[in-house]
Parts: structure tokens; C-alpha cells; sequence
């Protein structure tokens, strides 16, 4: 009764959003699902762009995971960690201080949203690895398995070989063979792994005939023109041009309720003046004002796999603390001292007549950032013994081998 109660009202309130000013209840979240897609796509656009600053190369990842990762480390953090992570993940308009749970609770409803059609193959998985011994906090490890089903297990990272094994094939599993070496090298002084990954794969609702795919130019800029094999369809497709932007949009839709949108810059305009264009806003717009029109389609097959190291860029969206000595993970353990030293995140995508394959991966690896220092005299040394007040040396020597006497 209760329940159905809730639910009634979190209905009225998706369907009533735009008519009604927000109603603060205690026990309903005061912000949608539609919020936070919307929200977490000004995260996606804003990486992108910083990304995109840094290489002028193929771009591809999953926002989804990144924000997904972050937004389970964000209960870990506290103060200037915890409101800087906020503020990067775009989520500070979602921050109700009277319900602190409201964003992993969107986020798993996010989840559940977008993972309910069972025809749908779209997996998003989350694990959290610690080493033997590790002590995380109870409410942090509850609040990881309650709001994003996380698989808590133990792994000895002080045995690098075995665990880079593990967790390569923990993440080759869960990506369904397409993300199969996450990772090289290992810190065997790591105290925890966060993990998430997303695979998918959609069938064209209208396929390109194979029989119809040629090598055709592909014009990289003025200079460079290269073969692809491009694939070729005609039909009504859901399409818009962007006049103020200089570019035109295309949706070509999966059979289960996902899509991809194409962007594509009009002739002589440069990608890089688009891509200041592209916004959450931006994107709204695009797939409100689609219409159905005959065309001719002609899409490159494609094949990409791109990774990234985040802890070089996130810092530059404002996170910072958590990558450094003044990192508050104080609800994740007791333990002092610990920081995020490293974020991978691995992406791939396959494009092809049929439909498309992408997975992705992101690995956040926390360590101590100082670890007590070691001087172990297990090799030849020299020494020396002197008074201090005046420095006066009294014997020196020199041992190579301690045992020959
Ligand atoms: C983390 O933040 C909390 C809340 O502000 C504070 O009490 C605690 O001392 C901080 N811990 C560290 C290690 O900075
Ligand atoms: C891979 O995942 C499947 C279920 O998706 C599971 O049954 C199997 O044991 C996993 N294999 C490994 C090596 O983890
Ligand atoms: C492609 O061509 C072959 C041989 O002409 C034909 O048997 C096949 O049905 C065609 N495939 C499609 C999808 O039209
Ligand atoms: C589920 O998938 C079907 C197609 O298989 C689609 O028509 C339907 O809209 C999807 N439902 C949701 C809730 O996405």
C-alpha cells in the first residue's frame, strides 16, 4: 500500500514536472530521472570538451561509467572532496542537504530505468575490490551493494601478476570479451579498486544491406582523404539541421529503445568550432525538433578503442582534492592517508551493417599517498661513527659481506 502510494506520487510528479512547481515530500525524491540524465549529460559534454582540448585524435567513452564510478565515491568522500566531485559531476543541483541519499537513489533508478527491457542488451556492473585485511566502512558498503549492486570481494594486490589476471578477466567477463586487458600494471601498495563497466549491443532497426557497401572517400580535412568501407541505406529517418550551429543531426534508432544520433558539421565547416556547440541544452533541442524525412544515408563502418587516464584530466574540472594528500575519504575507512591515484577508463565500439557493439570500462584505484619509507641495509654498505659536537670521525668501514669475518 505504502509502496504503490510512492509510486503514484513519483508518477505525478515526472508527468506534472512541467506544470507544477516542485513538491517537497520526505519521502520522495524531489528530482527525476530526466534530471539526472540531464545533469549527467552536461558532465559527458564538459569531459568532452576537455578530452577533446587535449588531442585532436578519435574520441569515444562511456559518461554513463565515469559518472556512475564517481557517484559511488562520492559517498566515500566528505567536505572540500566531496563538494568538489559534486560540482564536476554536474550534480551540485541535485544536492538536497535533508536527503543525502537522493543522488545514489537516482542513479539506481537511472539504472533500473534504462536496464528493465529484457530485450535490451545493456549491462552495467560495479565491483569493489579491496585487499585482505582492508577495512571499509559498513554504512559505505551497504550503501555500494543497496544502490548499485556492487560485488564486494577481496583481492592481494601485494601479488601483482595473479590480481592484473583477476581483474582482467573480471572485466573481460563482464564486457563480454570486448574490454580483455584493462590494465598492465598494477600498484601493489593498492588498497582498493572501484570498478564499473557497461556493455551494449543494439540491432539496427533498419539494417544496411552488406551487399550494398563500398570503399568510398572519407574526406579527414582538406589534405587527407582516406577509403572506408561506407555502408548505404535509403529510408525515412528522423533527421534536423542545426542552422545557427552549421550542422546537421541524424537518428538512427536500435530496436530497443536506444538510438545514435549523428552530428554532422555542414561541408567547410571545422569539427572544432562544433564541438564548442555541443551542450546538454544543445542535444535537448536536437531531439525535439527531429522530423521524419526520406534520405539517403551513407555511414562509414567503424571500429574504435580508446582509453584515457581521467587522473590527468578530471583534476582540470575542478576535481582535485581527491587526487592529492588533501583527499577526504573519510567515510570510506578509518584508514588515513588515502588518495585516488589513478583513473582508467577504456572504451570500444564496432559500427557495422547490422548494428553495434560497444563496452567500456573504468578503473579507480586508490592507494596511500605515503606509505611508511623503508631503509633496509641488505646490501653492501659503508658507515661511519663521529662525535657530534665536533664532527670528529672516530672509525669509518665499509661491509660487503656481513657474514665473512
Ligand atoms: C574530512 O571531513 C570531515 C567533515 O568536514 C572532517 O571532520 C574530517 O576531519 C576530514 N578528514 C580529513 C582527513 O581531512
Ligand atoms: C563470467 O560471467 C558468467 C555470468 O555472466 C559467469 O557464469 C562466469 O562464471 C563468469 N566467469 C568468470 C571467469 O568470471
Ligand atoms: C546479397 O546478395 C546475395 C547474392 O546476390 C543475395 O543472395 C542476398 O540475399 C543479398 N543480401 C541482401 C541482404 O539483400
Ligand atoms: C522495450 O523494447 C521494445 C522493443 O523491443 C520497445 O518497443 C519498447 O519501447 C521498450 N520499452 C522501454 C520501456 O524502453
Amino acid at each position: 500500500m505504502m509502496v504503490n502510494k510512492m509510486k503514484m506520487g513519483f508518477m505525478l510528479i515526472v508527468t506534472c514536472m512541467g506544470f507544477l512547481a516542485p513538491v517537497h515530500q520526505a519521502h520522495l525524491p524531489s528530482a527525476t530521472i530526466s534530471d539526472l540524465s540531464f545533469q549527467n549529460m552536461g558532465f559527458a559534454m564538459n569531459l568532452y570538451r576537455k578530452i577533446s582540448s587535449y588531442n585532436d585524435k578519435n574520441i569515444f567513452f562511456s559518461p554513463l561509467s565515469i559518472s556512475t564510478s564517481f557517484a559511488a565515491l562520492l559517498m566515500a568522500s566528505d567536505a572540500e572532496t566531496y563538494e568538489e566531485i559534486l560540482k564536476a559531476l554536474n550534480l551540485e543541483q541535485l544536492e538536497q542537504a535533508d536527503q543525502p541519499e537522493l543522488i545514489p537513489t537516482l542513479f539506481q533508478l537511472l539504472h533500473e530505468s534504462i536496464t528493465q527491457n529484457g530485450s535490451l542488451e545493456l549491462e552495467q556492473s560495479m565491483a569493489l575490490f579491496m585487499r585482505p585485511q582492508f577495512e571499509v566502512e559498513k554504512v559505505f558498503q551497504d550503501q555500494l551493494k543497496t544502490f548499485f549492486e556492487a560485488d564486494i570481494q577481496r583481492v592481494d594486490f601485494a601479488d601483482t601478476k595473479e590480481s592484473i589476471g583477476f581483474i582482467n578477466e573480471f572485466i573481460k567477463n563482464k564486457t563480454r570479451d570486448k574490454v580483455p586487458e584493462m590494465i598492465s600494471t598494477l600498484d601493489p601498495v593498492t588498497r582498493l579498486m572501484l570498478i564499473n563497466t557497461i556493455f551494449f549491443q543494439g540491432s539496427w532497426q533498419m539494417p544496411f544491406n552488406s551487399n550494398f557497401t563500398e570503399n568510398a572517400p572519407f574526406y579527414v580535412n582538406n589534405y587527407n582523404i582516406v577509403q572506408v568501407p561506407m555502408m548505404f541505406l535509403e529510408d525515412k529517418f528522423y533527421s534536423w539541421k542545426d542552422v545557427p550551429l552549421g550542422a546537421k543531426v541524424l537518428k538512427l534508432p536500435y530496436q530497443e529503445g536506444v538510438s545514435m544520433l549523428i552530428l554532422l558539421p555542414n561541408k567547410g565547416v571545422d569539427y572544432t568550432v562544433v564541438d564548442d556547440g555541443i551542450t546538454a541544452k544543445k542535444f535537448l533541442s536536437w531531439i525535439k525538433n527531429l522530423q521524419k524525412t526520406k534520405l539517403e544515408v551513407q555511414l562509414p563502418k567503424f571500429k574504435m578503442e580508446e582509453s584515457y587516464s581521467l587522473q590527468d584530466i578530471l583534476p582540470d574540472m575542478g576535481m582535485k582534492s581527491i587526487f592529492s594528500t588533501s583527499a577526504n575519504l573519510t567515510k570510506l575507512t578509518k584508514e588515513e592517508g588515502l588518495k585516488v591515484s589513478e583513473v582508467l577508463h577504456k572504451a570500444v565500439i564496432e559500427v557495422d551493417e547490422v548494428g553495434t557493439t560497444a563496452a567500456a570500462a573504468t578503473v579507480i584505484g586508490i592507494t596511500p599517498y605515503s606509505l611508511p619509507m623503508t631503509f633496509i641495509v641488505n646490501r653492501p654498505f659503508f658507515f661511519f661513527i663521529y662525535h657530534e659536537a665536533t664532527n670528529c670521525l672516530l672509525f669509518m668501514g665499509r661491509v660487503i659481506d656481513p657474514t665473512n669475518n
